[in-house]
């Protein structure tokens, strides 16, 4: 028997990527999920999948940055399982576009899902773990949570944010036997690109000057983006850092964002900038 068998994770964003490959991983150990993100046939589908029976796997389809949402999920999660050992913030988005061109409300949207809705929901299941005295919040950030570059500004600062708020949320739960981590992953295998494609497309038809170097980070994205481990890769971390009985505060993975991490720490970023700096298409 798993030392997961049994422990009630709550996975934001399982309806795909990551949090789908969290979710597979978790079952496979033998913990109870309540899975949630907005697209509710997709939970049904891989709850129904992971758990024939539905005595351990429960999906709530919810916004996560919606407070009634929130709010209904810790409830039902509560009242079904009795309490919550585990909570992943696994659900994201990267907003596209350079900043002088980018709409306030498009920003302010990336921060609600990112940064506010992983505060949010924290604040629900705190005083459960608290109470309880024990409990893991895992958020999932990014090695853009410690490198910002060219037109993903938006994006990298919300991981940026989300890494202050994990430190500070870590040294609060600590006396209370809560321990707080974030994943950084690298590039994974995911639907991450079509939604960053979508977001940015819906909020900026026009690149205006900045088009032609949209494009080349656009084709240099892609190149980079060959490199992307499968989900599993993160699943693993997480599975990790849920089983450890002290886990680090931080995990990267695969390589190459350890990688990048270390260039990023090593480099001066005058260095740094010259690696990441925008370049046009030739026309
Ligand atoms: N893929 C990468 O290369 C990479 C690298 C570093 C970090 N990450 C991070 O990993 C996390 C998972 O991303 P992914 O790569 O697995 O991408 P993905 O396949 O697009 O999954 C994103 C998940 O977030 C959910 N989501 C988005 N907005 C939501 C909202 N308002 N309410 C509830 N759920 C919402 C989506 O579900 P619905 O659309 O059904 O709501 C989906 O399940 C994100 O935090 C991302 O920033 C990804």
């Amino acid at each position: 028997m798993s030392a997961l068998s049994g422990k009630v994770i709550m996975i934001t964003g399982a309806s795909s990527g990551i949090g789908e490959a969290i979710a597979r991983r978790l079952a496979q150990a033998g913990a109870t999920l309540v899975l949630t993100a907005r697209r509710a046939d997709r939970l049904e589908a891989l709850a129904r999948e992971l758990d024939p029976s539905r005595e351990r796997i429960m999906q709530i389809p919810a916004d996560v940055t919606v407070a009634a949402e929130r709010e209904a999920l810790v409830a039902i999660t509560v009242k079904r399982f009795g309490h919550i050992d585990a909570l992943i913030n696994n659900a994201g988005y990267g907003q596209r576009g350079p900043l002088e061109l980018m709409p306030m409300e498009a920003l302010r949207r990336n921060y609600e899902v990112n940064v506010f809705a992983v505060v949010a929901l924290s604040q629900k299941v705190a005083p459960h773990m608290r109470a309880q005295g024990h409990g893991r919040i895992i958020n999932i950030g990014s090695v853009a949570g410690r490198i910002a570059r060219p037109l993903t500004a938006v994006y990298d600062s919300t991981k940026h944010a989300l890494e202050a708020i994990s430190d500070g949320l870590r040294g609060e739960l600590a006396p209370f036997g809560v321990q707080v981590v974030v994943i950084r992953p690298g590039f994974i295998a995911t639907e991450f690109v079509d939604a960053a494609n979508t977001a940015s497309a819906e909020t900026m038809a026009d690149y205006g000057p900045y088009a032609p170097y949209l494009d080349e980070f656009r084709g240099e994205h892609a190149k980079l983006r060959r490199w992307a481990a499968p989900p599993d890769d993160v699943a693993r971390v997480v599975e990790k850092a849920l089983l450890a009985r002290r886990p680090s505060a931080h995990y990267a993975t695969p390589l190459h964002a350890k990688f990048f991490l270390f260039a990023r720490w090593l480099l001066p970023t005058w260095i740094f900038d010259r690696f990441v700096r925008l370049k046009a298409k030739q026309r």
